[in-house]
């Protein structure tokens, strides 16, 4: 398998010019946070932004919404990441410590061609930017322009045999994580797909949003997005990447499995057991908004349940 370089390419022809201005206001804050006596707070957290490396070659990608995009500074403060805590504000400081050097990802299981892959031939694969709505099933979303690549292109590195059905994506464990020691979820956060799911063209790893390199709140330096479904099922931080025959377990589904099914996908018919999943709130935004079948992606992804009661399969 040749891993195409994108060294080749000039990014200036092939970089979305959305990126080109974000990576030059990016490049004024940093300059005024670093160069300014006195660093406003705003600056100050600009300069003390450790992952400000920015991301080359990103051709636009499918699939992008233009509904207004969240900030940058809400998408990279406001966080889940049990791992580091459960409180939303801590992450973006505590995963700081995360260690993203050295990184490999497994990829075995039910595979003709099993591999473990270092994080960087992971970067070198064509990226594209995806800018998708992402609805939690706490009831908020954003809008975020991921980078990254579809999962098929990385299936296609190791061939799935006939009998790998579903992909399970395990996440790191590392002693940088303080809320490891509070066993609220089953570490490591495990997450699971049916491999039609997996391989759907919308489902992608990203390494990167923003134009830049992944935040470690956000689950540096490779993490899962499949934008049709509540947003714990986009597991952070992955490490091991498992095609199976069998269903895997997921963390949220082993700790409360009346709450949270296998599939998840944003459905505002079928409520919460606590509350309702009718509407949401984006974030930055005070009016609540309908939520829309399958986070708006019904028409990309509604055959893939076909027959299915999605009242059961929730
Ligand atoms: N991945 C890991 N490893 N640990 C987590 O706690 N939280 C999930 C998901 N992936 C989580 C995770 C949840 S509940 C959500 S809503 C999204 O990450 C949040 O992603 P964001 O912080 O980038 O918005």
């Amino acid at each position: 398998m040749i891993i195409r370089s994108t060294d080749d390419i000039a990014p200036s022809e092939i970089t979305p010019q959305a990126v080109h201005a974000r990576r030059r206001e990016l490049m004024v804050a940093l300059g005024a946070g670093l160069a300014g006596g006195v660093l406003g707070a705003r600056s100050a957290a600009a300069a003390e932004t450790p992952q400000a490396e920015l991301l080359d070659g990103v051709t636009r990608g499918r699939f992008a919404t233009s509904e207004a995009q969240t900030t940058f500074k809400d998408a990279t403060s406001y966080n889940n990441y049990y791992e580091f805590s459960t409180d939303k504000y801590s992450p973006a400081g505590l995963a700081k410590r995360l260690r993203v050097r050295p990184w490999e990802v497994v990829v075995d299981g039910e595979v003709a061609r099993p591999r473990t892959i270092g994080i960087d031939e992971l970067l070198r694969l064509p990226r594209e930017e995806r800018i998708y709505r992402m609805r939690c099933v706490e009831g908020w979303s954003m809008v975020i322009p991921w980078v990254g690549f579809e999962f098929a292109r990385l299936a296609r590195l190791v061939e799935p045999t006939s009998k790998a059905r579903y992909v399970e994506f395990i996440t790191a464990s590392q002693d940088t994580m303080p809320g490891l020691s509070y066993r609220v979820l089953d570490w490591p956060y495990g997450e699971g797909l049916r491999l039609d799911e997996a391989m759907h063209p919308l489902t992608i790893m990203a390494i990167g949003m923003y134009g830049q390199v992944l935040p470690n709140q956000n689950g540096a330096p490779i993490r899962l997005v499949v934008p049709w479904k509540y947003g714990f099922k986009s597991a952070k931080s992955i490490v091991h990447i498992r095609f199976t025959a069998t269903q895997p377990g997921t963390a949220w589904n082993k700790a409360a499995a009346n709450e949270y099914g296998f599939y998840s996908n944003v459905n505002p018919e079928v409520d919460h057991p606590r509350w309702s999943q009718a509407t949401e709130r984006r974030i930055g935004e005070f009016r609540k908004r309908p939520t829309l079948p399958f986070n708006g992606y019904a028409e990309q992804v509604a055959s893939l349940y076909t027959g299915m009661d999605l009242r059961k399969n929730f």
